[in-house]
């Protein structure tokens, strides 16, 4: 349910960016309270769901016939879509792609990040070509020269020194973690409530009346994840130093800003408080960086001048091609170096590292994103695509006279059914309204304009337009028009 009337807002004519260490950077955008019509948007959802059915045969029968498909699809979490049955996907290139009954569609989910350079860029099908095409050879466990290419660029870019890869940020999140254990010798972690970091089974908890429990819905935990794990509430640092302070966290794993639970922003002078007490409690920091990537070249951490001890990321970084890297600081390198001498194994089966990872072809589109994709430039203009996005979103807001608020970094921009914006994972979740997110999905879909299935992510690639947003920014102010006639 949306949160409403916590705070009363400004008359939500003019945008109001939200005062951050990099104000200018990061904003939130409000309207007025005014409720919904519970009843009207029932009809509106039916309506929307109808069309998407009687749109897509081809999709529907597609999914129908997937009877060798767990739920029906390759992977669990595609059954997310909105309209009871993902679109099928014939073709995809930069911005756009096309369903199976001949839609074409503004992407601004992007595969929920892993395609933030865009649909198969004519960089990465060349080294593709090129790599295992031309030359050949997709894996071989045996190291070749863009590896520390691509370790140099990440260095330059995260100002963190040493480089890994592996073939998922989940693994980066996992791998990593083992490693600040081994290196600190303490055996939990601290992670915050309504975070995501993969499938990583330390990180699946959140903070409910004010205790840690086990993630509802978390699947077959081998252990209950509260005996190996400390969570508190983000922006909150009196929570976080009274967490840390037992001394027997190995590391915070966090994001710079909340991103799965929309986009939950750190507060002015939070970053640098976290950053302080993990170096009162002697804790490691590590920084996802997996989807906090679209703040620019070189992530949030470049951004907003944070010093993590650890840094992982994945997904974009190989323009959909399966990679990930995990970095740690020189500092941090060398204390690997002597907590390795204890015996602990990272070159064969001691619970790090993995056949397929740091393979040349992932290695080859790494160089190539890096090199010619995800460029300063392509930065620059993604973010100016992606203001131009929330304030369209947010005048549509303040004119329809809702409790909704926008928040972008980057080039990342998320809606939410809160105001004022959340500054927490557990006010944010509490925010949600699944009828709505359906019927705003479906309403944009059927009209040609795809978001993320997860809440109400949009995100911008270096192909996405000026004309693209535009199509959004009409379409979302007519959603929201006919949810108020
Ligand atoms: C912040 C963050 N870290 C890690 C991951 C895991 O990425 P993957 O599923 O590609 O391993 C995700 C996935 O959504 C994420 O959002």
């Amino acid at each position: 349910m949306a949160r409403r009337g916590r705070a009363k807002p400004p008359d939500g004519k003019d945008f109001q960016p939200e005062r951050g260490p990099d104000p200018g950077e990061r904003r939130a955008y409000h309207g007025a309270v005014e409720p919904l019509n519970r009843k009207r948007l029932t009809q509106l959802a039916a309506v929307e769901r109808a069309s998407y059915h009687e749109r897509h045969p081809e999709s529907r029968a597609l999914h129908e016939a997937a009877d060798h498909l767990v739920a029906r699809v390759p992977m669990t979490w595609m059954g997310k879509w909105a309209g009871g049955f993902p679109l099928g996907f014939a073709t995809a290139r930069g911005a756009t792609l096309t369903d199976l009954d001949g839609h074409e569609l503004i992407d601004f989910a992007l595969g929920d990040t892993g395609a933030m350079a865009g649909h198969s860029p004519d960089a990465l099908v060349a080294a593709l070509a090129d790599r295992v095409g031309r030359r050949g050879g997709v894996t071989t466990m045996l190291p070749n020269e863009d590896a520390e290419w691509v370790g140099a660029e990440l260095a330059r870019r995260f100002g963190v020194a040493k480089w890994s890869f592996t073939l998922s940020a989940t693994d980066a999140n996992r791998w990593v973690l083992r490693l600040a254990r081994l290196i600190t010798g303490r055996p939990k972690v601290l992670v915050f409530s309504h975070s995501y970091h993969g499938t990583v089974d330390e990180s699946f908890v959140v903070v409910e009346d004010g205790r840690a429990r086990s993630r509802p819905g978390n699947v077959g935990p081998a252990v209950d994840p509260t005996t190996t794990t400390r969570v508190v509430e983000f922006n909150d640092l009196d929570a976080l130093g009274a967490a840390l302070a037992h001394r027997d966290v190995a590391a915070v794993l966090a994001e710079p800003a909340l991103t799965n639970v929309g986009i939950v922003l750190a507060q002015p002078g939070y970053l640098e408080g976290v950053r302080q007490i993990c170096d009162e409690t002697e804790t490691l920091l590590i920084f996802d960086e997996t989807h906090t990537f679209s703040a620019g070249p070189g992530g949030a951490t470049r951004r907003f001048g944070l010093r993590p001890d650890a840094l992982t990321i994945g997904k974009s970084l190989g323009g959909g091609v399966p990679c990930g890297a995990y970095g740690l600081s020189e500092e941090l390198a060398a204390r690997l170096d002597v907590a390795l001498a204890g015996g602990a194994d990272i070159q064969d089966v001691g619970g790090v590292g993995g056949t397929l990872a740091g393979n040349a072809m992932s290695l080859a589109a790494m160089r190539a994103v890096l090199g010619e994709v995800l460029t300063d430039d392509a930065f620059a203009a993604m973010e100016r695509r992606a203001t131009l996005f929330a304030r369209g979103v947010g005048d549509a807001i303040a004119r329809h006279g809702l409790a909704w608020s926008v928040s972008q970094l980057g080039a990342r921009c998320e809606y939410r059914f809160a105001f004022p914006a959340p500054t927490s994972g557990g006010q944010s979740a509490a925010s949600a309204d699944a009828l709505l997110e359906e019927y705003l999905h479906l309403y944009g879909v059927n009209r040609g304009v795809l978001l993320t299935p997860f809440h109400n992510m949009a995100l911008m690639c270096p192909a996405t337009s000026d004309a693209h947003v535009g199509v959004h920014t009409e379409l979302f102010d007519q959603a929201v028009a006919a949810l108020r006639d």
